[in-house]
């Protein structure tokens, strides 16, 4: 009963607070109509103080409904699913859309015709069609004599899709510390240990690699050597502390982190001096926009490594592999080498070997992460009783229509072994994650034997029929 009425209460604020943002909103209309520029930063600060609002009152309105009604309840894993469900959603649409302004631009700086009839102040323009209208761009070589009232900026997409990663990191990883992030086989460490250490790598990645950045970036080898080094440095060191899966999302973290910091710390304050500048009509400063070019460049070479790493959590026999951090360098290199093939045609300089050999390193990684073979065989013949025994025994706590775990109130993934049926339709799948990657049961809570491990292998082996 307190719970819904505190939900009404709730709700009844956030009306009060968006019709409050919706006034200010037609009041910024008319402001910006009728040419009144001091009126329409007014109302611009009055909105964002008003958004503000808003969103912390949601925040607080659920923490404060969690806190008080849902916590050590039957609720509280549904609470957090939906949460995880809400956060990841917006994630995903703010990262499209950022990486796909990324990708846009540099598209754009790749295949500017820069030869043919292009003006002297411009470094190129191109022409395109996209959904049946014509489009014509131009790319000033620094800035133009006049700063254009109406400029458009890119920059939310990149604050926004930081900002509910690091908030995912929380919900998936830190709040369930124990099942998710630490693996004590790996390292034993405390919760609050494990998330000031990942919490902490992100600071000091970035005060590394900014630092790399500005010092080395004038000898183009060295400066690829010292990337190269602190990327093997974090990969094996996240595999030396955390869970496999977790390390792999710390690595994202931390490269999805030196990504919104480049456009948050660089690429932003130097087109605000380049703006400045030009409103005052003094020249720009070159080099704001120089780094802010190499900046964003190295951005785009981080995008596919990351988008593979946000996926990776899939992928079991990537990150459940002995070998992890290899496998995961691999595939960064692979994927980077990739799109620098894309970049290339952009351009219109091909490049014969490139794209054949990022293949290769990717396939180098599908094929080290394949299964070994049990080295004594397979003695006697195993039927599916025994297998039954041992899921029953070590899985259905979670894979049930009735799990009893106390973290997965209902089936993972809707993956149920109630009946010997449902046993050999997933047999494939079992193979993968108890015999391959070995990340099954989970974190081995139902501590699973290496002979449990070598029957369920050589029943699939023996075809799993019966
Ligand atoms: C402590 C809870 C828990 C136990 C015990 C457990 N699992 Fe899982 N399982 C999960 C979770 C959570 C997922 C979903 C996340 C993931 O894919 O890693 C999952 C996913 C799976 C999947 C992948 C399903 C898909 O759609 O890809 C398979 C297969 C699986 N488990 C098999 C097993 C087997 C076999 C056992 C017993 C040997 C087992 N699990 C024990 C929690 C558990």
């Amino acid at each position: 009963m307190i719970g819904i009425i505190t939900l009404i209460l709730w709700f009844i604020a956030l009306l009060i607070a968006s019709k409050f943002t919706y006034i200010l909103y037609h009041k910024r209309k008319k402001a910006k109509i009728s040419d009144d520029e001091m009126a329409v930063q007014k109302v611009a600060k009055q909105q964002d103080i008003a958004y503000t609002f808003v969103v912390s009152l949601s925040v607080l309105g659920a923490f404060i409904i969690y806190h008080f009604f849902i916590k050590n309840t039957i609720y509280q894993s549904h609470f957090f699913e939906w949460l995880n469900l809400a956060i990841r959603w917006i994630h995903i649409t703010f990262g499209i859309a950022w990486i796909g302004a990324s990708f846009y631009f540099v598209f754009l700086e790749n295949a500017l015709n820069r030869t043919k009839n292009v003006r002297d102040e411009l470094a190129g323009n191109l022409w395109a069609v996209h959904g049946g209208g014509f489009y014509y761009v131009e790319k000033y070589k620094l800035a133009p004599k006049e700063i254009p009232k109406d400029l458009h900026w890119f920059k939310y997409e990149a604050y926004f899709t930081w900002l509910t990663g690091f908030c995912l990191l929380f919900v998936v990883y830190y709040f369930n510390a124990k099942s998710y992030l630490i693996d004590p086989e790996v390292l034993d460490i405390e919760p609050l240990t494990a998330i000031a250490i990942g919490v902490g790598s992100l600071i000091v990645g970035w005060v590394i690699y900014d630092l790399i950045c500005k010092k080395l970036i004038t000898c183009k080898i060295i400066f690829t050597i010292a990337i190269t080094v602190f990327l093997i440095f974090f990969a094996w060191f996240y595999s030396q502390v955390f869970s496999g899966r977790a390390a792999y999302i710390h690595f994202g973290a931390l490269i999805g982190t030196l990504m919104a910091a480049n456009v948050f710390f660089i690429i932003i304050p130097g087109q605000k001096r380049m703006v400045n500048a030009a409103k005052k009509g003094l020249a720009p400063n070159p080099a704001d926009g120089e780094a802010a070019f190499i900046r964003s460049y190295s951005n785009n070479y981080f995008t596919l490594p990351v988008l593979f790493i946000m996926i990776s959590n899939h992928f079991p026999s990537t990150f459940g592999n002995v070998n992890q951090w290899l496998i995961l360098l691999i595939i960064s290199l692979g994927s980077a080498g990739i799109k620098h093939y894309l970049n290339l045609r952009e351009k219109e300089q091909l490049s014969v070997w490139v794209l054949p050999f990022s293949i290769l390193l990717l396939l180098t990684a599908a094929f080290v992460t394949s299964p070994t073979p049990i080295v004594d065989g397979c003695k006697e013949e195993v039927n599916i009783t025994q297998v039954n025994a041992i899921v029953q025994n070590r899985c259905v706590t979670c894979h049930s229509a009735t799990p009893t775990d106390l973290i997965w109130k209902v089936a993972p993934n809707g993956v149920k072994f109630d009946t010997p049926q449902q046993i050999i339709n997933f047999k494939d799948k079992i193979f993968q994650r108890v015999v391959v990657s070995k990340d099954m049961p989970f974190a081995n809570q139902t501590k699973i034997t290496d002979e449990e491990r070598a029957t369920i292998e050589c029943w699939i082996n023996q075809g799993a029929q019966k």
